[in-house]
């Protein structure tokens, strides 16, 4: 099912979900920004919730707080920087005010983000099967190879053409996405 909110228009009701509690949900998130030029209200009064196999598209103009709302569900903001207020809970647990060490727990395990642009959000340096398995051996107990045989799989799951060669290859030998895969 897929749902679509519009960040600048009033927030329906929470999105009903068919059976126990839903995976995530957002109450009454408020996100605020100090800055020299005085407080930016990033995200007002925004509340959604998402169940287990449930998609949730939010849709609204540039600015509307998309980004920084979908940021703040995985604890990403600077905490010296951002005021925040309301719920948000990932399978149950809440995320406003949490540890760094209890986003650490749910970041990359039991939530994870895609960011908009990959070869700023991949580090360069590294080949993409490497950032892969630095993040899996984060949250499962397997040696180096045993990881990097899943990263290899999780690329096939995906798609990617050659799984077991692409592995080794850096972010910027990957396609930008306009369908001109090698
Ligand atoms: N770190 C920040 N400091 C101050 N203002 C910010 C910061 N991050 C985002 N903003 C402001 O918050 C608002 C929402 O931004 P954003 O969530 O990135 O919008 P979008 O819906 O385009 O993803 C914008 O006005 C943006 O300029
Ligand atoms: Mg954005």
């Amino acid at each position: 099912m897929t749902e679509v909110l519009h960040a600048r228009e009033p927030q329906p009701e929470a999105l009903p979900t068919s059976d126990s509690d839903p995976f995530l949900v957002v109450e009454n998130l408020t996100v605020q920004f100090p800055t020299h030029d005085g407080l930016v209200q990033a995200v007002s009064d925004l509340t959604y919730c998402v169940g287990l196999g449930q998609t949730l598209g939010i849709v609204g103009e540039s600015g509307s707080g998309k980004s920084v709302s979908s940021m703040a569900v995985l604890g990403l903001h600077d905490e010296k920087r951002t005021r925040m207020t309301g719920s948000i809970r990932i399978a149950g647990k809440e995320v406003v005010g949490a540890s760094d060490q209890a986003m650490r727990r749910i970041r990359g395990k039991e939530a994870a983000m895609i960011f908009q642009d990959p070869l700023t959000a991949l580090h360069p340096f590294y080949t993409i099967g490497a950032q892969i398995v630095e993040a899996y051996r984060l949250h499962n107990h397997v040696n180096k190879k045993t990881a990097k045989q899943r990263a290899v799989e999780m690329l096939d799951l995906v798609g990617i053409p050659q799984p077991d060669r692409r592995v080794d290859d850096y972010p910027h030998q990957f396609s930008g996405g306009c369908g001109n895969a090698r």
